[in-house]
């Protein structure tokens, strides 16, 4: 059952993605790992929805973005390509598919495009990345790049730190926003660095820039679709902005569902199949008329 009721919107390309960014209009970007959700944010109009590594840390249960496997992405971005009808959809390359020789992440990148329906890779990493994504780019493969605040990289820069506070830092980040724009890639996740710099990056580069903890000068914005939704455990990040308390609603659902269950009140009559009497009149006469009360 569709929770929309007209459906007239245009497929989201890279054209789309470029041309939002020359006519200054926000690319809505958030992360999806699964039918339902992914379902739910297409239907919103969400413009581009990636399949994040997140997964590991909001859908599995890991304390990084490092143990998630190529299996384990496909798998939830085929979930997600069953959905989507609209939004650029976007898979992210996990940790240790694209680092160890390019042959292989030209070949896992194909697997995005060819077994997960992914219309573009992501990667972390700046020029040092740039002669991969050439590469990726080269097989057809639009890239979204990734820099600042890369999760992959936390034991490099010793835990989940604000980047690009000194000079050093700052033109070192200039750089990769450069040398990723000139490799040409569709989109720049711009992460957990300071709003100036951001906004810096993003009057330089004609890429769009989608930004996470970069402040509001960003082409784009992307959250991570459990922390909008309040479907976290931990506490939220300082950029984090929760719409809803799913997490408590579902608690309270799941809560009231016990209770029925104990004091059997669900499921009631009208929630129970019955069998005609004629079609068996012995087990008719004997079943048992319900104890509880109905709702
Ligand atoms: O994996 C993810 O969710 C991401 C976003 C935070 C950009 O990479």
């Amino acid at each position: 059952m569709s929770i929309t009721t007209g459906d007239f919107r245009q497929r989201i390309t890279v054209h789309t993605l470029a041309e939002r960014k020359r006519k200054h209009e926000r690319i809505v970007s958030l992360t999806a790992y699964d039918y339902a959700t992914a379902r739910l944010a297409d239907e919103a109009g969400v413009e581009l929805i990636l399949v994040g590594d997140s997964l590991a840390q909001v859908v599995l249960g890991y304390d990084s973005t490092l143990p998630v496997t190529l299996e384990e992405m496909l798998h939830h971005t085929r979930a997600v390509r069953r959905a989507v009808q609209h939004a650029f959809l976007v898979a992210d390359m996990p940790f240790g598919s694209y680092h160890t020789n390019d042959d292989r992440a030209l070949e896992n990148a194909v697997r995005f495009v060819k077994e997960g329906g992914a219309e573009a890779v992501k990667i972390e990493g700046g020029v040092s990345r740039v002669p991969l994504i050439r590469r990726i780019i080269e097989a057809e493969i639009p890239v979204v790049g990734h820099i600042g605040l890369t999760p992959q990289s936390v034991h490099r820069m010793g835990g989940y730190k604000v980047q690009g506070k000194t000079a050093h830092a700052i033109d070192a980040l200039l750089a990769d926003a450069d040398a990723l724009d000139r490799a040409g890639v569709v989109a720049l996740v711009l992460e957990g660095i300071p709003r100036e710099v951001a906004a810096r990056i993003t009057a330089a580069v004609a890429t769009p820039t989608i930004g996470i903890g970069a402040g509001p000068e960003c082409d784009g914005q992307i959250l991570v679709f459990h922390d909008l939704a309040g479907l976290t455990f931990t506490t939220p990040a300082k950029f984090v902005r929760r719409y809803c308390n799913a997490g408590e609603l579902i608690s309270e659902a799941i809560r009231s569902y016990r209770d029925d269950v104990r004091s059997a009140t669900f499921p009631a009559d009208e929630e129970s199949y019955h069998l005609p009497r004629e079609s068996h009149p012995a087990l008719g006469e004997t079943h048992p008329v319900p104890v509880v009360g109905r709702k």
